[in-house]
Protein backbone atom coordinates (compact mmCIF):
# COMPACT_ATOMS: atom_id res chain seq x y z
CA UNK A 1 0.00 0.00 0.00
CA UNK A 2 1.25 3.40 -1.05
CA UNK A 3 2.20 5.37 1.96
CA UNK A 4 0.95 8.66 0.16
CA UNK A 5 -2.48 7.41 -0.34
CA UNK A 6 -4.85 10.53 -0.18
CA UNK A 7 -7.86 8.94 -2.87
CA UNK A 8 -9.42 11.61 -4.66
CA UNK A 9 -10.96 12.31 -8.01
CA UNK A 10 -8.71 13.65 -10.74
CA UNK A 11 -8.07 17.47 -10.26
CA UNK A 12 -5.27 19.08 -10.61
CA UNK A 13 -3.77 21.12 -7.08
CA UNK A 14 -6.28 24.10 -7.24
CA UNK A 15 -3.48 27.04 -7.20
CA UNK A 16 -1.90 24.99 -10.06
CA UNK A 17 -1.34 26.81 -12.69
CA UNK A 18 -0.06 25.51 -16.19
CA UNK A 19 3.30 27.11 -17.18
CA UNK A 20 2.93 29.21 -20.03
CA UNK A 21 5.89 28.48 -22.80
CA UNK A 22 6.85 30.95 -25.29
CA UNK A 23 3.89 31.30 -28.04
CA UNK A 24 5.89 31.50 -30.59
CA UNK A 25 7.63 27.84 -29.96
CA UNK A 26 4.13 26.26 -29.53
CA UNK A 27 3.28 28.53 -33.27
CA UNK A 28 6.83 26.37 -34.98
CA UNK A 29 6.38 23.22 -33.03
CA UNK A 30 3.02 23.09 -34.98
CA UNK A 31 5.05 23.56 -38.37
CA UNK A 32 7.33 21.27 -37.96
CA UNK A 33 5.95 19.01 -40.42
CA UNK A 34 5.81 21.36 -42.89
CA UNK A 35 9.11 22.54 -43.15
CA UNK A 36 7.75 26.00 -43.00
CA UNK A 37 9.11 26.73 -39.45
CA UNK A 38 10.71 30.21 -39.90
CA UNK A 39 14.90 29.60 -39.01
CA UNK A 40 15.07 33.83 -38.24
CA UNK A 41 11.70 33.83 -35.68
CA UNK A 42 13.52 30.62 -34.13
CA UNK A 43 16.97 32.62 -33.83
CA UNK A 44 15.94 35.78 -32.55
CA UNK A 45 13.47 33.53 -30.38
CA UNK A 46 16.84 31.82 -28.91
CA UNK A 47 19.08 34.74 -28.58
CA UNK A 48 17.01 36.15 -26.30
CA UNK A 49 18.19 33.16 -23.67
CA UNK A 50 21.55 33.01 -23.15
CA UNK A 51 20.93 29.39 -21.61
CA UNK A 52 19.23 28.45 -24.35
CA UNK A 53 21.63 29.84 -26.65
CA UNK A 54 24.28 28.02 -24.60
CA UNK A 55 22.65 24.73 -24.70
CA UNK A 56 22.36 24.69 -28.62
CA UNK A 57 25.79 25.52 -28.72
CA UNK A 58 27.33 22.81 -26.67
CA UNK A 59 24.90 20.09 -28.34
CA UNK A 60 25.82 21.50 -32.06
CA UNK A 61 29.86 21.52 -30.86
CA UNK A 62 29.00 17.96 -29.61
CA UNK A 63 30.44 14.51 -31.07
CA UNK A 64 26.57 13.61 -30.91
CA UNK A 65 26.50 15.55 -34.62
CA UNK A 66 30.51 15.18 -35.44
CA UNK A 67 30.32 18.32 -37.50
CA UNK A 68 33.90 19.35 -38.98
CA UNK A 69 33.35 23.48 -38.56
CA UNK A 70 33.11 24.86 -34.98
CA UNK A 71 29.81 26.11 -34.45
CA UNK A 72 29.79 29.94 -32.54
CA UNK A 73 26.66 31.21 -33.60
CA UNK A 74 22.98 30.28 -33.03
CA UNK A 75 22.38 31.10 -36.99
CA UNK A 76 25.61 28.65 -37.95
CA UNK A 77 23.77 26.20 -35.76
CA UNK A 78 20.18 26.39 -37.38
CA UNK A 79 21.90 25.93 -40.47
CA UNK A 80 24.07 22.61 -39.98
CA UNK A 81 21.16 21.06 -37.39
CA UNK A 82 18.07 22.34 -39.28
CA UNK A 83 15.05 24.14 -37.92
CA UNK A 84 13.06 20.78 -36.77
CA UNK A 85 16.27 19.98 -34.28
CA UNK A 86 16.69 23.25 -33.04
CA UNK A 87 12.93 23.79 -32.42
CA UNK A 88 12.60 20.25 -30.85
CA UNK A 89 15.86 21.26 -28.02
CA UNK A 90 14.31 25.13 -28.06
CA UNK A 91 10.72 23.05 -26.53
CA UNK A 92 12.44 20.71 -24.29
CA UNK A 93 14.63 23.28 -22.67
CA UNK A 94 11.90 25.80 -22.15
CA UNK A 95 9.74 23.42 -20.98
CA UNK A 96 12.58 22.30 -18.34
CA UNK A 97 13.32 25.70 -17.24
CA UNK A 98 9.43 26.54 -16.47
CA UNK A 99 9.07 23.59 -14.50
CA UNK A 100 11.69 23.39 -12.71
CA UNK A 101 12.45 27.70 -11.48
CA UNK A 102 12.94 28.34 -8.34
CA UNK A 103 15.81 25.97 -7.27
CA UNK A 104 13.32 23.99 -5.43
CA UNK A 105 15.02 21.02 -3.33
CA UNK A 106 13.63 19.03 -5.98
CA UNK A 107 16.12 20.50 -8.85
CA UNK A 108 18.47 17.35 -8.68
CA UNK A 109 15.22 14.60 -9.19
CA UNK A 110 14.02 16.74 -11.77
CA UNK A 111 17.17 17.28 -13.60
CA UNK A 112 17.69 13.04 -13.03
CA UNK A 113 14.30 12.83 -14.88
CA UNK A 114 15.42 15.62 -17.91
CA UNK A 115 18.41 13.15 -18.12
CA UNK A 116 16.33 10.03 -18.70
CA UNK A 117 14.31 12.09 -21.19
CA UNK A 118 17.00 13.43 -23.34
CA UNK A 119 18.56 9.73 -23.21
CA UNK A 120 15.63 8.69 -24.80
CA UNK A 121 14.91 11.80 -27.04
CA UNK A 122 19.02 11.07 -27.97
CA UNK A 123 18.41 6.91 -28.27
CA UNK A 124 14.99 7.41 -30.09
CA UNK A 125 16.29 9.81 -32.76
CA UNK A 126 18.98 6.91 -33.43
CA UNK A 127 16.89 4.00 -33.53
CA UNK A 128 14.47 6.45 -36.07
CA UNK A 129 17.36 7.69 -38.32
CA UNK A 130 19.11 4.20 -38.22
CA UNK A 131 15.82 2.58 -40.01
CA UNK A 132 14.33 3.17 -43.12
CA UNK A 133 12.60 5.94 -42.27
CA UNK A 134 13.01 9.50 -43.32
CA UNK A 135 15.75 11.51 -41.43
CA UNK A 136 13.49 14.71 -40.78
CA UNK A 137 10.97 12.72 -39.01
CA UNK A 138 13.89 11.39 -36.71
CA UNK A 139 14.33 15.11 -35.28
CA UNK A 140 10.28 14.97 -34.21
CA UNK A 141 11.69 11.61 -33.01
CA UNK A 142 13.73 13.04 -30.50
CA UNK A 143 10.94 15.38 -29.61
CA UNK A 144 8.93 12.78 -28.64
CA UNK A 145 11.46 10.65 -25.95
CA UNK A 146 11.96 14.01 -24.48
CA UNK A 147 8.67 14.96 -23.44
CA UNK A 148 7.48 11.58 -23.26
CA UNK A 149 7.31 11.78 -19.41
CA UNK A 150 5.70 15.57 -19.50
CA UNK A 151 3.16 14.34 -17.02
CA UNK A 152 6.06 13.72 -14.15
CA UNK A 153 7.64 17.11 -14.53
CA UNK A 154 3.87 18.46 -14.46
CA UNK A 155 3.68 16.84 -10.87
CA UNK A 156 6.37 17.65 -9.76
CA UNK A 157 5.21 21.59 -9.98
CA UNK A 158 1.87 20.95 -9.06
CA UNK A 159 2.14 19.14 -6.15
CA UNK A 160 5.80 20.54 -4.55
CA UNK A 161 7.40 17.57 -2.01
CA UNK A 162 4.90 15.05 -2.13
CA UNK A 163 5.76 14.05 -5.88
CA UNK A 164 9.12 13.79 -5.07
CA UNK A 165 8.96 11.59 -2.46
CA UNK A 166 6.75 9.42 -4.52
CA UNK A 167 9.42 9.87 -7.10
CA UNK A 168 11.95 9.04 -5.33
CA UNK A 169 10.95 5.91 -3.62
CA UNK A 170 13.15 2.84 -4.51
CA UNK A 171 10.23 0.45 -6.26
CA UNK A 172 11.96 -2.99 -6.68
CA UNK A 173 10.31 -5.98 -9.20
CA UNK A 174 7.56 -6.24 -7.06
CA UNK A 175 6.73 -3.08 -6.36
CA UNK A 176 4.10 -0.91 -8.12
CA UNK A 177 5.14 1.02 -10.52
CA UNK A 178 5.57 4.76 -10.38
CA UNK A 179 1.70 5.07 -12.21
CA UNK A 180 0.26 3.13 -9.46
CA UNK A 181 1.52 5.66 -7.01
CA UNK A 182 -0.03 8.51 -9.27
CA UNK A 183 -3.64 6.74 -9.51
CA UNK A 184 -3.51 6.61 -5.65
CA UNK A 185 -2.99 9.66 -4.93
CA UNK A 186 -4.27 12.25 -8.13
CA UNK A 187 -7.05 9.55 -9.40
CA UNK A 188 -4.43 9.71 -13.15
CA UNK A 189 -0.84 9.02 -14.08
CA UNK A 190 1.46 11.06 -15.82
CA UNK A 191 0.31 9.83 -19.21
CA UNK A 192 -3.37 11.32 -18.88
CA UNK A 193 -1.79 14.72 -17.28
CA UNK A 194 0.90 14.94 -19.93
CA UNK A 195 -1.70 14.50 -22.44
CA UNK A 196 -3.96 17.60 -20.81
CA UNK A 197 -0.75 19.85 -21.27
CA UNK A 198 -0.13 18.47 -24.49
CA UNK A 199 -3.10 18.79 -25.82
CA UNK A 200 -3.87 22.42 -24.39
CA UNK A 201 -0.53 23.14 -25.74
CA UNK A 202 -2.11 22.36 -28.78
CA UNK A 203 1.06 20.08 -29.25
CA UNK A 204 1.19 17.41 -32.94
CA UNK A 205 -1.78 14.66 -32.36
CA UNK A 206 1.02 11.89 -32.92
CA UNK A 207 3.15 13.76 -29.80
CA UNK A 208 -0.05 13.71 -28.03
CA UNK A 209 -0.88 10.05 -28.99
CA UNK A 210 3.20 9.02 -27.23
CA UNK A 211 2.95 10.76 -24.55
CA UNK A 212 -0.91 9.49 -24.08
CA UNK A 213 -0.30 5.72 -24.80
CA UNK A 214 3.62 5.13 -24.18
CA UNK A 215 2.75 2.28 -21.63
CA UNK A 216 1.43 0.14 -24.05
CA UNK A 217 3.69 0.48 -26.79
CA UNK A 218 2.17 -2.81 -28.17
CA UNK A 219 -1.25 -2.10 -28.16
CA UNK A 220 -0.63 0.93 -30.38
CA UNK A 221 -0.07 0.42 -34.64
CA UNK A 222 1.77 3.50 -33.77
CA UNK A 223 5.67 3.03 -34.70
CA UNK A 224 6.91 5.96 -32.94
CA UNK A 225 5.34 4.83 -29.64
CA UNK A 226 7.32 1.26 -30.00
CA UNK A 227 10.50 3.06 -30.58
CA UNK A 228 10.20 5.82 -27.66
CA UNK A 229 9.75 2.82 -25.33
CA UNK A 230 12.44 0.80 -26.60
CA UNK A 231 14.51 3.70 -26.23
CA UNK A 232 13.09 4.09 -22.81
CA UNK A 233 14.16 0.58 -21.68
CA UNK A 234 17.90 1.09 -22.73
CA UNK A 235 17.90 4.44 -21.40
CA UNK A 236 17.13 2.47 -17.95
CA UNK A 237 19.35 -0.39 -18.70
CA UNK A 238 22.01 2.10 -18.70
CA UNK A 239 21.23 3.92 -16.08
CA UNK A 240 21.39 7.41 -18.35
CA UNK A 241 19.05 9.31 -15.67
CA UNK A 242 16.59 7.99 -13.32
CA UNK A 243 12.64 8.59 -14.50
CA UNK A 244 11.20 7.19 -11.30
CA UNK A 245 10.70 3.40 -11.71
CA UNK A 246 12.86 1.02 -11.25
CA UNK A 247 11.55 -1.95 -13.24
CA UNK A 248 12.67 -2.48 -16.41
CA UNK A 249 10.10 -2.96 -19.49
CA UNK A 250 10.04 -6.89 -20.33
CA UNK A 251 8.46 -6.12 -23.31
CA UNK A 252 11.36 -4.65 -24.52
CA UNK A 253 12.65 -8.03 -26.86
CA UNK A 254 9.17 -7.71 -28.86
CA UNK A 255 9.63 -4.57 -29.30
CA UNK A 256 12.61 -4.74 -31.01
CA UNK A 257 11.46 -7.38 -33.18
CA UNK A 258 8.21 -5.26 -33.98
CA UNK A 259 11.03 -2.35 -35.22
CA UNK A 260 12.51 -4.96 -37.08
CA UNK A 261 15.68 -3.89 -35.00
CA UNK A 262 18.79 -6.69 -35.57
CA UNK A 263 20.76 -7.90 -32.60
CA UNK A 264 23.72 -6.20 -34.21
CA UNK A 265 21.69 -2.58 -34.34
CA UNK A 266 20.95 -3.04 -30.78
CA UNK A 267 24.49 -3.31 -29.41
CA UNK A 268 25.25 -0.65 -32.46
CA UNK A 269 22.59 1.79 -30.66
CA UNK A 270 23.81 0.61 -26.81
CA UNK A 271 27.62 1.72 -27.89
CA UNK A 272 26.35 5.25 -29.38
CA UNK A 273 24.37 5.58 -26.21
CA UNK A 274 27.39 4.84 -24.25
CA UNK A 275 29.61 7.25 -26.30
CA UNK A 276 26.87 9.91 -25.50
CA UNK A 277 26.31 9.57 -21.94
CA UNK A 278 28.21 12.64 -21.06
CA UNK A 279 26.97 14.70 -23.83
CA UNK A 280 23.36 13.59 -22.65
CA UNK A 281 24.08 14.19 -19.13
CA UNK A 282 25.61 17.43 -19.42
CA UNK A 283 23.17 18.88 -21.72
CA UNK A 284 20.60 19.95 -19.20
CA UNK A 285 23.26 21.31 -16.52
CA UNK A 286 24.24 24.14 -18.03
CA UNK A 287 22.21 27.37 -16.98
FE1 LIG B 1 5.99 6.98 -18.42
FE1 LIG C 1 10.42 7.17 -19.25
Amino acid sequence: MCAFTVAKPFVLNNNFEIPSIPLILIKIIQTLDDDSGSAKELEQLILHDPALSARILRLANSAFYSLRARVKTISHAISLLGVNLVTSLAIGVSIFDSFSRGGSSEAALISRLWTHSCGVGVLVREIWAGSSRKTKEAEFAFLCGLLHDLGKVVLFRAYPGQYGSIFAIRKSESDPAISSYENQNYGADHSVIGEMLASQWGFPQELVAVIRRHHDPLASDIPMIKAVMLADFMAKELKIGYDGDDGLNEKATELQSKLNISEAEYDRLTTFASRERENIEGFFRIR
